[in-house]
């Protein structure tokens, strides 16, 4: 009999998110969350040994006395949020850019006068390593605390080579040191630096002659993203970047179709990517390249929010067979914020998703889409013991809870890490 170290019992809905092994959750499958009621998990070393009704949990494991055991009465337990969508390491403010959105200037308006991604990076060279990571630290201790417990992070505010592997080398050092685990992701062609203005082939040589390279020597990135749009890059210089990656071993993502439809998510499927990001204006002809490839659709309804754009049409990728998850696409400019029950909440309101669905695409898809869904993303025997314990007694209040907090407890790798104690 396994002895547990951790026992979690009496939850009045116990999500496990369990499931098929082989993919992602699409269609109808995407509801699916797994609901035990009166539910517990048992965990030794970090890891989960027995999800299931408390009664049979208890049958299945010995509970040494030194462990702790939590009651969940009345509260909700669910897989730690996995945020697969941040710019979480910058230097800067742009809250004066925000109060200009608000009199009424456009979001591109502002970058093409030289704010935008590009006042981010001008902070973010001047910033050393050390005072990124204090920033970052921050950041994750406010992730944590609205329980993501996975997150993905990436460059893309550096745009030369010392200065993407330099925000690369702090992700990795956030990752380390901090309880909330990363997976780094280089973004070099994020936006046509100043030193190459006029010259986005230009720019976009350096990043597959010497920036994806440098980054592959040090190892410092699993994925490679392009910012395709108008004011960013072309489909066909996101398409050079991406395969050029792919062949060093970085896999593919891609922010595609946010201001307009270039072509984007076409563009990821055929370059088989593992994602393609925002997607407000994905085409139907995109999307079902997507589906047959198997491309996540990863939604950022905060950015949508933020930017007083149209939601991305979440229940047409549902339908289409599209797999979806959720993130915040935390940034300084376009989605200042990083609470993912804030992202079901407006991805249930803007996008019409329903909370099983939100949850399901923010927890399980989002791990399929960060590469990590072996490890995270639900609750099953063999994977990390990442938890969430909310302050409600029915999954589907987490949508209506917009501002305040539920997160009760937190807890990574079997260890409580944020909330009561
Ligand atoms: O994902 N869309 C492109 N890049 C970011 C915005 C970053 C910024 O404004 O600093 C995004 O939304
Ligand atoms: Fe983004």
């Amino acid at each position: 009999m396994e002895s547990a170290d951790l026992l979690l019992e009496h939850a009045a809905e116990l999500l496990t998110l369990a499931g098929p092994a082989d993919g992602p959750r699409r269609g109808a499958a995407l509801r699916d969350v797994g609901v035990i009621r009166d539910g517990a998990v048992a965990v030794a070393d970090g890891e989960i040994v027995a999800v299931g009704p408390t009664d049979q949990v208890r049958d299945a494991v010995r509970v040494s006395r030194a462990a702790t055991v939590i009651d969940a009465t009345g509260r909700v337990v669910l897989p730690g949020f996995v945020d697969a969508h941040t710019h979480l390491v910058f230097a800067g403010s742009r809250v004066d850019e925000f109060e200009m959105r608000l009199r009424g200037a456009g979001y591109l308006q502002i970058a093409e006068a030289g704010g935008g991604i590009l006042r981010s990076v001008a902070a973010t060279r001047d910033a050393d390593e050390e005072s990124l990571y204090r920033l970052g630290r921050v950041r994750l201790d406010h992730l944590l605390r609205t329980g993501t417990t996975t997150a993905e992070a990436k460059s893309g505010y550096g745009l030369t080579c010392d200065d993407e592997l330099k925000q690369l080398r702090v992700i990795h050092r956030l990752s380390a040191q901090h309880d909330v685990d990363l997976v780094a992701t280089v973004l070099a062609a994020h936006a046509v630096p100043p030193e190459f203005a006029g010259d986005p082939d230009g720019y976009i040589d350096t990043v597959v002659r010497d920036i994806l390279p440098a980054v592959v020597d040090e190892d410092l990135a699993e994925f490679c993203d392009a910012f395709c749009d108008v004011g960013a890059f072309t489909i066909e210089q996101g398409r050079a970047v991406l395969e050029a990656g792919s062949e060093l071993g970085l896999v593919p993502k891609l922010h595609a179709d946010e201001f307009t439809d270039t072509g984007g998510a076409r563009m990821a499927a055929e370059v088989g990517a593992i994602s393609a990001d925002h997607l407000l204006h994905a085409s139907d002809t995109g999307l079902a390249a997507m589906a047959g490839a198997g491309t996540m659709a990863v939604l950022l309804p905060g950015t949508a929010y933020f930017l007083g754009l149209p939601f991305a049409p979440a229940r047409r990728m549902v339908e289409l067979g599209v797999p979806v998850a959720l993130a915040s696409d935390y940034n300084p400019g376009s989605s200042p914020m990083w609470s993912m029950p804030a992202v079901i909440s407006l991805a249930c309101v803007g996008m019409r998703l329903v909370p099983a669905e939100a949850i399901a695409a923010a927890t399980i898809n989002a791990a399929w889409a960060i590469g990590m869904a072996e490890e995270v993303g639900s609750l099953e025997p063999g994977k990390a013991a990442d938890l969430v314990v909310l302050d409600v007694a029915d999954h589907r209040e987490i949508a209506m809870t917009l501002g305040g907090s539920i997160v009760w407890q937190v807890i990574k790798r079997g260890r409580i890490v944020a909330g009561i104690t």
